[in-house]
């Protein structure tokens, strides 16, 4: 029986924090050792909200690095770059005209930036229609996201309904695959972590970085126990042990602040080392990247082919 196949992406839009790290990569990595995978670098997303070329450039190299510090192995996973793969743009065209207006308007990230009164572009509005042409060009199994990307997961599943439903079965509807204990990662203020927030602990942080992330935590304390302060120590060390430490020093805030900071350090230290070794040799990343981009285009061009064939412009 072949392997299950799993598919997911990041934006270049900053630097990754543990947020990102427990909701959605370390699934990727945890996944690559018993299904087959494409994890890929969600460049032309970022365009809606990064218009510095400089910077767009920078962070595609850091995801990159990103992803092989974690863990990734590219013998295992197809790593690529999403610009690179011309299909993605152009399934994007051909599910815009089977999806409506309204279905596009329920969209949670659409509906807050209207919220918000924004000048909201085409690209954001339309940003679920690309997402679904990232993930049903691969036909995946599963794809491995944070609780705030589950509806864009729904939404591609409904493209794929409605375009089957209009041409025939040709896509496979993709199933998000998100873990409940991570869902929502809580920042060092209580709301979720993001980059948006201001109120991460990066995943690569140095040791001093992370004491003045920890030291910022605001204490909401119930008994004595620093709720926001376990919420995020519970990602790094075992409940059983925590329960008792913060019994013991219940009130101590800053103590278990300290002890945060050295379990924090013990997580990432070995990640941000990794990190700093693949830096050493940016021209070798970035062959895994081209490498990768040449096998994930030929599994789009063959599907972009069975949709021209579908939708009847295929002629020659
Ligand atoms: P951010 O909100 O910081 O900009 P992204 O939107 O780039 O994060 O999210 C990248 C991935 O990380 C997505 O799969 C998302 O669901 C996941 N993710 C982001 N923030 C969190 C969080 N606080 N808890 C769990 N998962 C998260
Ligand atoms: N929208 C996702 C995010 O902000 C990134 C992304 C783009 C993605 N295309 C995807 C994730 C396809 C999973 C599958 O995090």
């Amino acid at each position: 029986m072949s392997k299950k196949l799993f598919l997911s992406g990041l934006q270049p839009s900053g630097k990754p924090h543990i947020g990102n790290y427990f909701g959605a990569m370390k699934q990727f990595v945890d996944l690559q050792n018993e299904h087959d995978g494409f994890v890929f670098i969600a460049d032309y997303h970022a365009l809606h909200s990064l218009r510095n070329p400089k910077e767009m450039n920078e962070n595609i190299k850091g995801v990159l690095l990103d992803y092989l510090a974690i863990g990734l192995d590219p013998k295992k996973v197809t790593l690529f770059k999403q610009s690179d793969i011309s299909e993605h743009t152009e399934l994007t065209w051909i599910f815009d005209t089977v999806t409506t207006m309204p279905f596009l308007m329920r969209a949670h990230a659409f509906k807050d930036a209207e919220a918000k009164n924004k000048e909201i572009d085409v690209g954001t509005f339309n940003y679920p229609v690309l997402m679904a042409a990232d993930i049903l060009l691969y036909a995946p199994d599963l794809v491995p996201v944070g609780a705030d990307q589950k509806q864009h997961v729904e939404i591609a599943r409904d493209i794929a309904e409605k375009f089957n439903n209009t041409y025939g079965a040709t896509f496979k509807l993709p199933e998000p695959m998100i873990l409940k204990e991570v869902a929502v990662v809580p920042g060092t203020d209580g709301r979720k972590m993001s980059k948006s927030y201001g109120n991460t602990i990066p995943l690569f942080a140095e040791y001093e970085e992370i004491k003045k992330c920890v030291m910022s935590i605001v204490t909401d304390s119930s008994g004595g126990i620093p709720q926001n302060v376990y919420a995020i120590h519970k990602l790094v060390r075992s409940e059983a042990e925590l329960k008792k430490i913060y019994e013991e020093k219940a009130g101590k805030y800053k103590e278990l602040k300290e002890l945060l900071v050295e379990d924090l350090e013990k997580f990432i230290a070995p990640l941000r080392e990794k990190r700093k070794e693949f830096a050493k040799d940016i021209p070798k990343a970035l062959t895994i990247l081209k490498e990768g981009g040449e096998k994930a285009k030929l599994i789009a061009s063959k599907k972009m082919d069975e949709v021209r064939e579908k939708i009847g412009v295929k002629v020659y």
